[in-house]
């Protein structure tokens, strides 16, 4: 069953107070709802019936107006709670039961390691009680939280505690009362024996906010980066965004069990452990990073999706493009930008682009969905956030300022579309963004071709851009849209030059973004002696293919000299995918081009370039992004021909790599600054390499690195390095020590799983089978699952894509398995499988025949279903 944008309506029912009363067991949990309904005037006249959505509920009673409802006057359908006629305005009470304990699917109220937590977005608060499950219903919460008081302790909700006190049997309660009308997607509960962390924030306008934490005690030193974090993200949004945060109490917790990164609910955000928990022995420096990056989203969504939040879930992107947006600004103020961009765009270029090239590709506006756990998607978040950061371009800082700060301000407290904010950007700058909103409606990757001359009599030089999106799957011929269009133009002596865009034209900027809208744009740049070398699409001002014929030269030209940081990294990926473009397929002695080497010589060496973007540009292109590139790709070519490459590269450079680990070896104390990660980055880089070629040195580098770390990029960093080498005898007894010491910590372990199962010398089929096996495996846990099947699907490509078909056959069997307990999660491991059109025939054969297998399993999820009928269709 398909939902469309196009049939929506309003709801007939507005429900303006919520008042919720948990009583949590260990058998099962009674939830006692008393809604305040009142029919919604602009919903038109005549009888409409009530219609409250219900999941997997059992429902004990209903009352209308302190009546007790009999079975005849209501219809229980399940998924349905209907009444045919209602009042005016009544108050509906409604008593479900529940068995958290039982619930697999991480959905509505569950328990994780003990304690009762909640996931409500998209449509989790069903699972819950009877309620019109829908963002654009918002209402005042009260929420009464009873339990055993020696085995939950801590008894939270939204908002903040009106009144606590202590019951019959042991038992206690806390109520809370949120202030701000929201919809229930937005509630939460949790109740555990947890500790509190505590710290305070003075807001812009001098109010104290009490800031909470609250883990298992195993993790109460783990919180202290989240916390400052969570004070940087507070300061950051009042300082760019003017907003100020509303309640007096913020709270975070960490559950292990949870199905994506993290949740907003109002002052209550939950996050999955990984993604808060951080101590300098058991995260990484990328880790760390992401923390920060996943506290601050969630407390941006406190203006941005909460106060102002979305109409209906067609609009998700209006709350988590603008977020991820507003997180990508923050992290790039707090580190390096340079790096921060270079990282969205690499997960932008790998996976969404690959997104939008198949049979899932939509809009970052969806027209229909059957699931919408299926869209939160890259597409959503990555390219929503890129549409808005267009927004940002085409204004400038100023008026996208003005027009956040109307945006808010206008649609405060309401559920509003993606057109809304658009439409406040056009009103608060008075540019027109008409052409802009296709952005929004048509999916597909726009793809520019760029092509080039030079008068060199005029002294001209001409660009010449087309563009063309492609077809996706219910969308074709589809209209030019508006791309900011950002570039520079490099003379031969390495010069910036200056963009006349007339001839004569005084103090010209040597940067300048173009703005394309027709399907073909010529620009000429005037005033020139020599033909420029072009920097096309500077800081990647816009989500789209650029194809230009670089040659090699120029490349390695741009890769030494663009002032622009992000394509000097840019044109070094590009160069190392030609390169290792043209090796595959070719014999084991096929010659690699030595100007590669010679310019990545230069990176290694030169330490006077800034080590952060080095650090960057010695990754060479991963396999993922490869694939995504090939026309009909063969997984194991691509490994084999990058593999090549490094171990060319490795070997010639090996020197300068001892060198270059020895320099970055650092004294003083850790700290996750910009320039230790870039050291860091930089060593365990060149250890990698280093066992790549088995050299010896290499190998005792990495070993003492492993035995001597004072922190965890540096353990994981020599662990990895020794996995993917040939010291087998090592891999055994570092793995095993390193379980051995770090087995009580699940982030770890975790870590521990997915460095075996993403490495093509210790994650093949056998032993993924064993990691499956392993003591400290779980099934019901969501990050387990990933860490394993994950990343073994995801990163290990010439182990999952194994000629004989037996990768796919494992993850069909994996995905069935899950579909039952976890349908979610299920549905997000099949995504490597619908890719399958862009393989080989020998490959794409036996993966459409593994998503076959799935297709015809029994009481398939609508989750799974979905994914793998649009996979095959067509
Ligand atoms: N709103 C959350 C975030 O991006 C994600 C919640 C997704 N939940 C889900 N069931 N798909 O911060
Ligand atoms: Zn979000």
């Amino acid at each position: 069953q398909t939902i469309y944008l196009s049939d929506y309506k309003v709801p007939p029912y507005l429900v303006d107070h919520v008042d919720l009363r948990f009583e949590l067991f260990e058998n099962g949990a009674r939830v006692h709802s008393a809604l305040v309904v009142r029919r919604n005037p602009e919903a038109g006249a005549g009888d409409i019936p009530l219609e409250l959505d219900g999941d997997s509920l059992v429902l004990e009673s209903v009352g209308l107006d302190g009546v007790t409802l009999n079975e005849a006057a209501y219809e229980n359908r399940g998924d349905k709670l209907i009444i045919a006629s209602v009042p005016e305005r009544f108050e509906l009470t409604v008593v479900t039961w529940l068995e958290p304990q039982n619930n697999t699917r991480l959905e509505g109220l569950y328990k994780s390691s003990g304690m009762f937590c909640t996931q409500c977005e998209a449509e989790g608060f069903r699972c819950i009680t009877y309620f019109p499950d829908r963002p654009d219903v918002m209402s005042r919460f009260r929420t009464r939280v009873e339990a055993d008081k020696q085995a939950y302790p801590v008894l939270l909700s939204n908002g903040n505690d009106v009144d606590r006190g202590d019951l019959d049997d042991g038992r206690h309660f806390v109520t809370w009362e949120d202030p701000f009308p929201k919809p229930c997607y937005l509630f939460a509960l949790v109740a555990g024996d947890l500790v509190e962390k505590r710290d305070t924030f003075t807001t812009c306008s001098g109010r104290d906010i009490d800031l909470r934490m609250y883990v298992e005690p195993r993790n109460s030193e783990k919180c202290e980066h989240a916390m400052d974090s969570l004070k940087r993200s507070m300061r950051w949004d009042e300082e760019v965004y003017g907003r100020e945060y509303d309640l007096d109490i913020f709270m975070i917790v960490a559950v292990d069990d949870f199905n994506m990164g993290a949740m907003e609910n109002k002052g209550l955000n939950i996050f999955n452990s990984s993604c808060v928990l951080a101590s300098q022995d058991t995260a990484t420096d990328l880790a760390f990073q992401r923390i920060e990056a996943i506290v601050a989203h969630e407390y941006f969504h406190n203006w941005s999706g909460n106060r102002v939040t979305c109409r209906d879930w067609f609009q998700l992107s209006l709350k988590e493009g603008f977020t991820v947006f507003r997180d990508s600004q923050f992290s790039s103020d707090m580190g390096s930008p340079t790096v921060k961009r270079i990282e969205d765009v690499a997960l932008l270029r790998t996976a969404q682009f690959a997104e939008d090239g198949g049979p899932m590709a939509h809009p970052i506006r969806p027209a229909s969905y059957m699931e919408i756990s299926n869209f939160y998607t890259l597409t959503i978040y990555e390219k929503g956030a890129e549409v808005v950061r267009m927004i940002h371009t085409l204004l400038g800082p100023e008026l996208f300022r003005k027009g956040s700060d109307l945006y808010f301000e206008r649609h405060d407290g309401q559920a509003v579309t993606t057109d809304d904010f658009v439409k406040a950007m056009e009103d608060a700058s008075g540019r027109d963004l008409s052409q802009f909103r296709l952005w929004y409606e048509q999916a597909g990757t726009p793809v520019l071709n760029v092509s080039d001359e030079f008068d060199a009599e005029q002294g001209v030089y001409r660009l010449t851009i087309k563009q063309a999106i492609p077809d996706t799957p219910g969308q074709t011929d589809k209209k030019p849209q508006h791309i900011p269009f950002a570039l520079g133009l490099l003379g031969g002596k390495r010069e910036s030059l200056p963009l006349r865009l007339q001839a004569g034209e005084q103090d010209a900027p040597t940067e300048r973004v173009l703005e394309l809208t027709g399907e073909t744009e010529v620009f000429e740049f005037h005033g020139l002696d020599e033909c420029p070398v072009p920097s096309l699409l500077r800081q990647f001002s816009a989500p789209v293919r650029v194809r230009y014929p670089w040659t090699r030269e120029q490349l390695l030209f741009l890769m030494s000299h663009d002032p622009d940081g992000f394509n000097r990294w840019d044109a070094g990926e590009r160069l190392a995918v030609d390169v290792i473009q043209s090796l595959v397929g070719t014999p084991k002695d096929a010659p690699v081009d030595s100007r590669l080497v010679t310019a990545y010589r230069h990176l290694v060496s030169d330490s006077s370039l800034d080590q952060a973007l080095v650090a960057k540009m010695l990754q060479l292109p991963s396999e993922a992004y490869l694939i995504e590139l090939a026309e009909s790709a063969d997984a194991p070519a691509i490994h084999d021909a990058r593999e090549r490459v490094l171990k060319h590269l490795a070997i010639a450079l090996r020197d300068d790599l001892i060198a270059c680990y020895r320099r970055n070896v650092e004294a003083g104390a850790y700290q996750v600054t910009p320039d230790q990660i870039a050291r860091r980055s930089l060593r365990n880089t060149a250890l990698a390499w280093l066992l790549q070629i088995n050299d010896e040195e290499g190998r005792e580098l990495a070993l003492r690195q492993f035995r001597e770390a004072d922190n965890m990029t540096d353990r994981i960093g020599a662990l990895r390095a020794l996995v993917n080498s040939d010291y087998e005898a090592d891999r055994a007894q570092v793995l095993e020590q390193f379980y051995e010491r770090f087995k009580d910590d699940p982030q770890v372990v975790e870590q521990w799983f997915s460095v075996q199962a993403a490495s093509d010398r210790a994650g093949q089929l056998p032993q993924i089978h064993q990691l499956l096996e392993h003591e400290a495996f779980d099934w019901k846990n969501p990050n387990k699952v990933r860490s394993v099947v994950g990343a073994f699907a995801g990163q290990n490509l010439a182990a999952f894509h194994s000629p004989d078909g037996s990768g796919y056959d494992f993850l069909a069997d994996q995905v069935c398995r899950l579909d039952d307990s976890n349908p979610q999660i299920a549905a997000r491991l099949v995504t490597p499988l619908t890719r399958w059109r862009r393989f080989a025939p020998a490959y794409s054969q036996r993966m459409k025949a593994a998503l076959e297998r799935i297709r015809d399993k029994a009481g398939l999820s609508r989750d799974v279903y979905e994914v793998v009928h649009k996979s095959l269709a067509g």
